[in-house]
């Protein structure tokens, strides 16, 4: 077997790893700082320290041809392209093609759609920094798998929430949200179910296919956090009006709350046959504790 590659080896790659060394693969994750590396070494996931951000340094470490690549390296923070995908690209030009790649890429591409229900065919409309950056990493990948004649799959993954993944802190705070009826639709997928839906990418995605990676019931942004306190026994946060949220909710709390969508994953259950073992918080926040 081919080479399993996961560049960007965080909390949803560890779990890939651990899936495919527990089969006996080959594999080789990619972290940005050594001390993550090293973590990662420890635990017994053989990792390679490597920024995407230095084109340079990718260039000269990453070799992947006929690897099976997971892309899991976020943006930068900044700006509206998203260089390290860029600089990916570059190495696999000058070193290879692997045989397959799965990008992990957000919701975020389809921009604010004042709460309409959204399939893979809505056409993207970008609006955020943080979401011009994702759509500029799934052009990228998509030029040069229209290029190279290369496989590769894209899932546009919704909010993730799972165990030590949840936002227990801002809960005990106590800071605002804005009141129930005014909050806009947002979507989420147990980190599980993203595991299962990436090795399905993996496995069977059809090559140049775009999927929406998320649970089967979009709610609200105030409605998970009012979810997550009741399963955590914290005191519900209290809520405010819309009206009233600048400057008392943070900058990036307020952009994704510019934002509303309920999304299908029809194509992820029917078409790539994920089976979702938390198809909605009910089931899936008891499991994170
Ligand atoms: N959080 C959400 O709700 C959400 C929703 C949709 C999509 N996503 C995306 O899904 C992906 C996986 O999420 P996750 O929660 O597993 O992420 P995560 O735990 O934050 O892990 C990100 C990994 O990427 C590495 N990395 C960051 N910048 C890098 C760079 N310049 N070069 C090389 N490696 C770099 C990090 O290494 P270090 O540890 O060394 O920094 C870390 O291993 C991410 O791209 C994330 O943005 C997240």
């Amino acid at each position: 077997m081919t080479t399993i590659a996961i560049l960007g080896c965080g909390y949803i790659g560890q779990r890939l790893a651990r899936h495919y060394l527990d089969r006996g693969e080959t594999l080789l994750a990619v972290v940005r700082s050594p001390a993550s590396a090293a973590a990662l070494n420890a635990a017994g996931i053989p990792a390679l320290a490597l920024d995407l951000a230095q084109r340079e340094q990718t260039l000269a470490a990453l070799s992947l041809a006929g690897a099976r690549v997971f892309h899991l390296v976020p943006p930068p923070e900044s700006g509206t392209d998203d260089p390290h995908t860029r600089n990916l690209v570059a190495a696999f030009a000058a070193t290879g093609t692997p045989a397959r790649v799965v990008y992990i890429g957000t919701t975020g591409v389809y921009g604010d759609c004042g709460g309409a229900w959204v399939d893979e065919d809505r056409p993207v409309q970008p609006q955020a920094d943080r979401a011009l950056r994702r759509w500029d990493a799934e052009q990228t990948l998509r030029r040069w798998a229209a290029d190279t004649g290369a496989a590769l799959v894209t899932l546009r993954v919704a909010g993730i929430y799972g165990p030590g993944r949840l936002p227990l802190e801002r809960l005990r705070a106590g800071l605002p949200l804005v009141r129930p009826e005014e909050a806009p639709w947002s979507n989420r997928i147990h980190a599980d179910d993203l595991v299962t839906a990436c090795l399905a990418a993996m496995d069977r995605g059809s090559p140049g296919a775009v999927y929406n990676a998320c649970d089967d019931h979009p709610s609200t942004m105030t409605d998970y956090f009012f979810q997550v306190a009741d399963a955590a026994g914290l005191p519900r946060p209290p809520v405010i009006p819309l009206a009233e949220a600048d400057g008392q909710i943070s900058p990036g709390m307020l952009s994704y709350l510019r934002e509303s969508r309920r999304l299908s994953n029809r194509k992820l259950v029917e078409g790539l046959g994920v089976r979702l073992r938390y198809p909605s918080l009910a089931e899936g926040l008891p499991a994170c504790f």
